[in-house]
């Protein structure tokens, strides 16, 4: 089984958010089951620089925006073979992945181009894939191209990681996008008036994998199905929900490289000195007895960080500390900043994108925030549990499936690994973070339990691959 994953992310040659980790660690997880598995990625400067590149795979003509353009082929620093896609004009630019400067349609349009065609024709040493495994809206149109080729072609999946994510351009770009009009209708890859990149993948490829098994459910609904939920009900029996993994050999506080001091759930006096550690990086009062409170994340509406903001200073009056580190929004960018200028022992912000301090955070707080309004799976919560990081999480998505609250039944039952409440409020966020504090300092006892319980989970790749695998199968057969 040969098997193409399309993707715009990599760890850790290009990151935004948790993509990249899936695309770092999925594909290892496939190989160790036997799959012959490999990745297409735009030749981002992350890309060009981070993998040992081996030659040259072939020419492509035909490209969207750029007619022909080289394709090389080589190893990723995880070992797993990976095309890459040169064309400076659209892929060699400052910035993210994502900066947008008015050609993005060009940019993942060749990418899906280039998936099509090498699962039509192969590469130059005659590997051709039998399934195309496209991630997101940016090889969206890699489906589209494939089926409406009318040629004899390999079998197609589109990952969502997250719905609200689209790739949305105007009907004027039909041509250059050479999609024929005849696509250009309710079941093909219009969307009012526009033309919908991730629909046309959820359109035309065999199946739709999403990445928690609560997601796949709420996007049927329109609450969070951004007005796919039609389509994506009518395809319910080709949709699954497989949850991601955590790739504990970068993920671990007894192996993390970014630390000095380790860890694990027989050990865990090394994460008080993590917590002492944070504590002084960040000029926060360096008082062990202190709960903190942490959030690593892209500062997006979807993450509800507007409730953790809402609480900042609730949480300064109940003595405990905040930590946060992410970028995005500038009114949460600064709502924190202020909140830290005026209690600087108590709360610290971090603004960017900083992989090392994220492994820091996670080690040196007592818990984390995670209050999103919609999460398809979420993986900071995953690392979280991981680091005995106890997940102050809202019951969606993939948050709903991987964190069990800490109430008084389940406290009593043994199942407990974080705290999750319901309602998008931040009311009920600052209740839960009450709840959190006291069994933090009333019952350090069963804080420590819940804290080696939630290490001991495991959500690591290997049964998230064994589910991909099986969907594999079922699709050649
Ligand atoms: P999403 O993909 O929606 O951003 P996930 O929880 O799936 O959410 O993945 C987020 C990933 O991005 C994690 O690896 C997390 O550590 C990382 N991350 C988010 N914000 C930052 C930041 N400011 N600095 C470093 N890492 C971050
Ligand atoms: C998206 C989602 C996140 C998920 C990640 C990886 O960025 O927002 O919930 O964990 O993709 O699948």
């Amino acid at each position: 089984m040969k098997v193409l994953h399309v993707s715009a992310e990599l760890y850790p040659l290009v990151k935004v958010g948790g993509l990249a980790d899936v695309m770092g660690a999925l594909p290892q997880a496939l190989k160790a089951l036997g799959v012959d598995v490999r990745i297409l990625m735009p030749g981002f400067p992350g890309v060009m620089n981070g993998i040992r590149i081996e030659g040259e795979a072939g020419q492509i003509s035909g490209l969207p925006g750029v007619g022909a353009a080289r394709l090389l082929h080589g190893r990723t620093p995880a070992d797993i073979p990976i095309y890459v896609l040169d064309i400076p004009t659209f892929y060699n630019r400052p910035g993210g992945p994502y900066e947008e400067s008015g050609d993005s349609h060009l940019k993942f349009a060749a990418l899906s181009c280039a998936a099509a065609q090498l699962g039509l024709h192969g590469d130059r040493a005659h590997w051709k894939p039998t399934i195309v495994h496209c991630h997101d809206w940016q090889s969206g149109l890699a489906p589209a191209y494939l089926a409406l080729s009318g040629l004899p072609r390999p079998a197609t999946v589109v990952n969502i990681h997250n719905l609200a994510y689209q790739g949305i351009y105007p009907s004027t770009f039909l041509k250059e996008l050479q999609l024929p009009p005849s696509a250009f209708h309710l079941e093909g890859v219009e969307f009012m008036g526009n033309i919908n990149f991730l629909k046309a993948g959820l359109t035309y490829a065999d199946r739709i994998v999403t990445v928690s098994p609560t997601y796949a459910q709420e996007i049927q609904r329109p609450e969070w199905g951004w007005y796919l939920e039609g389509l994506l009900t009518r395809r319910a029996k080709e949709l699954v929900g497989i949850l991601n993994g955590a790739d504990y050999e970068v993920w671990s506080p007894a192996r993390s490289a970014h630390l000095e001091c380790h860890y694990d759930s027989e050990r865990l006096s090394g994460k008080k000195i993590c917590k002492n550690l944070l504590q002084r990086e960040l000029g926060l009062d360096e008082n062990p007895g202190t709960p903190l409170f942490t959030v690593i994340s892209r500062l997006a509406p979807q993450k509800g960080l507007d409730m953790v903001l809402e609480n900042a200073e609730y949480l300064v009056s109940l003595g405990a500390q905040l930590a946060i580190l992410g970028t995005g929004e500038p009114m949460l960018e600064k709502g924190f900043q202020r909140v830290a200028k005026a209690h600087p022992n108590q709360v610290a912000v971090r603004v960017g994108f900083d992989e090392g301090l994220a492994h820091r955070f996670l080690a040196g707080a007592d818990a984390l925030l995670m209050p999103s309004r919609q999460e398809p799976c979420g993986l900071t919560q995953l690392y979280a549990l991981r680091f005995g990081t106890l997940p102050v999480v809202r019951r969606t998505g993939g948050l709903a499936d991987t964190v069990v609250d800490a109430s008084p039944e389940n406290l009593a039952n043994g199942t407990a690994t974080g705290f999750v409440f319901g309602p998008d409020s931040a009311w009920v966020l600052g209740e839960t973070l009450g709840r959190a504090c006291e069994l933090y300092r009333q019952n350090p006892r069963t804080w420590t339990e819940v804290q080696r319980r939630a290490m001991k989970q495991d959500f690591s790749w290997k049964a998230s691959a064994g589910h991909y695998l099986d969907l594999y199968q079922g699709l050649l057969h």
